[in-house]
């Protein structure tokens, strides 16, 4: 639980690059995710590549941070993966928190992107990376060895809480 509680975004990069192994257990957590049927619609987009990060950069304009990145992880639905119509959504959430999560415990900082509903980034992210028709991307998380400290928050608001009935 203190994953959870100590995640910040993390939008300051060192130039350490990550390993294979750390990779594989960033999408091992977000392929740990429950689905709605379990149907796992996800596609997972990874990219180290500079001018690709860079280029995403032109199309999403408050992904500055990727051009200091190590790594970002396109998080996509294959909506031809999708048996309960409309929850793609929350499935690929689930996934992109379980990357934070992961990323928090290997010592990595992250960022969740939002890429849909804007249709703008949709689109520019679909053209850059060469996207199936079929295949939309949710969100973009940006990686690496963090280089600023941040504090855990305490969002703790018991104002929010409702017994049984509003
Ligand atoms: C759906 C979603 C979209 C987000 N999009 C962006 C983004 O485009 N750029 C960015 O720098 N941060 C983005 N964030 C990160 C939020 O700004 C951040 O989580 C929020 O300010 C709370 O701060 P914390 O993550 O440090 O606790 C996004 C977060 C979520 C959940």
């Amino acid at each position: 639980m203190k994953e959870i509680f100590k995640r910040r975004s993390i939008r300051k990069y060192s130039k350490l690059p990550i390993s294979d192994s750390d990779i594989e257990n960033l999408l091992r957590a977000a392929m740990a995710a429950p689905s709605a049927g379990n149907q796992q619609p996800w596609e997972f987009i990874l990219i180290e590549d500079k001018n690709i990060l860079a280029d995403i950069t032109k199309v999403h304009p408050y992904s500055q941070m990727l051009k200091e990145a190590q790594l970002a992880i396109v998080v996509c639905a294959d909506l031809d993966k999708e048996k309960l119509s409309g929850y793609w959504v929350q499935d690929c959430s689930a996934a992109t928190e379980n990357i934070l999560i992961e990323s928090q415990y290997l010592g990595l900082g992250s960022v969740w992107l939002g890429v849909y509903p804007r249709e703008d980034r949709v689109k520019g992210i679909k053209e850059l990376l060469n996207l199936p028709v079929r295949v939309l991307p949710l969100s973009i998380v940006s990686l690496g060895y963090p280089a600023e400290k941040k504090e855990p928050s305490n969002r703790y608001d018991k104002s929010r809480i409702h017994i049984n009935k509003w």
